[in-house]
């Protein structure tokens, strides 16, 4: 199984130029300049690339983290292959440990954790009508063109495949190319109509308000794909809303009402149909950076809760003020998906709703986890260099 520290984000090519002791701490520099790194000998023994300590196969930590001695010294430090690798040898026992320059370098640059993607932010205008869209076909051609195809959701929070054939089998297929379906109470794929299977508005044919799916999930569903099967009727146009634009717009606007959406945790449940379940976040979810996390909200869905006098006023003043930005036609797009138009879309940051409609409406899609999504977009870069 891949660590995430232990594989972190490898900056290939990077070369080391020189390594020296500095206050007990190991200095590192770059061919080519840069700033250069410090760290620590324990952590350097600890994150060792031999064989030895670092599994070759599955990439685990062998190292026994816990019998390092706390007071751990190099005796000497060496370039390794031009600059490729730091070899340090230990002043305890002279064994050597050896660390790829690309692995330190990308330590250096992400700290080990992993970075936001590149997004960009939208509302109506600067989306306008040209939205994100591959052809089925293309998506389907081979691991390049379902790249291309994740990568337009990781910009944008969503994108459209055209030309799927307008059946549940086909969608499935499409879904499953990404990763496995997360099966919910609503089960796998769903298939249905204003038939309120469920106790939830999506089985009526009212309008529903922009909202994220699972605020009363630990793990929020991560991605989910839409696809309308048939349609015999008028209305049922579907909104989205990029929620990190919306909270990029209050943070720039309005910051205390910025921190209460990033802090309150708000509790959610859905109660019915034999479940209770409940969880909490806050609306607006922060990465360790203050990067855009996660968006969680459903006002139908908030569970009760109460909070100290001026806070509670101070939570309802920035949920309202939030619920008018992602209610303002200005940040919204609307589309109308017909039979044949597949929607993926970020759960974690794209809000969606529907407008009313009248007549028949058949729809089938899924929920896909944050983590399998991320999985494959990183599986598939890795292939593509
Ligand atoms: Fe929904």
């Amino acid at each position: 199984m891949l660590d995430g520290v232990v594989q972190g984000e490898l900056s290939h090519g990077a070369l080391l130029r020189q390594a020296v002791l500095v206050d007990g701490e190991v200095e590192v520099s770059w061919q080519g300049g840069g700033a250069s790194a410090r760290f620590s000998p324990f952590w350097l023994r600890d994150h060792c690339h031999t064989k030895e300590s670092l599994h070759p196969e599955t990439l685990q930590r062998q190292v026994d983290t816990f019998a390092i001695p706390a007071d751990i010294a190099p005796a000497r430090l060496e370039l390794g292959d031009g600059g490729k690798t730091l070899r340090v040898v230990w002043r305890h026992d002279g064994s050597v440990s050896v660390l790829p320059a690309a692995f330190l370098k990308g330590i250096a640059e992400t700290c080990g954790r992993i970075t936001a993607p590149q997004r960009r932010l939208w509302d109506r205008t600067s989306m306008g009508q040209d939205f994100p869209t591959m052809e089925h076909a293309e998506i389907e051609s081979g691991d390049a063109g379902l790249l291309r195809w994740l990568s337009m959701v990781e910009e944008n929070g969503f994108a459209l495949a055209s030309g799927v054939p307008a059946t549940l089998e086909a969608t499935q297929q499409l879904v499953t190319r990404i990763g496995y379906v997360r099966e919910t109470i609503f089960g796998g794929m769903w298939d249905f109509t204003a038939n309120l299977a469920f106790k939830d508005t999506a089985y009526t044919s009212a309008a529903i308000g922009p909202h994220t799916d699972g605020t009363y999930s630990f793990d929020s569903p991560g991605y989910q794909m839409f696809h309308c099967l048939q349609f015999d009727g008028t209305g049922g146009e579907s909104t989205l809303v990029d929620g990190f634009k919306v909270a990029d717009q209050i943070r720039k606007t309005d910051p205390l009402a910025f921190e209460v959406l990033s802090s309150v945790k708000v509790p959610a449940q859905y109660l019915g149909d034999g479940v209770h379940l409940r969880a909490e976040h806050p609306v607006i979810g922060l990465d360790h950076n203050g990067g855009y996390a996660q968006i969680a909200y459903n006002n139908y869905d908030r569970a009760p809760f109460s909070l100290p006098r001026t806070r509670m006023a101070a939570f309802y003043r920035a949920l309202k003020l939030f619920n008018e930005l992602i209610n303002d036609p200005a940040y919204e797009i609307t589309m109308r998906l017909a039979p044949g138009t597949a929607l993926l879309f970020d759960n974690w940051r794209t809000l969606h709703g529907r407008r009313a409609y009248q007549g028949y409406r058949r729809l089938c899609g899924a929920y896909l986890n944050k983590e399998d999504v991320e999985s494959k977009v990183r599986v598939l870069r890795a292939g593509a260099k």
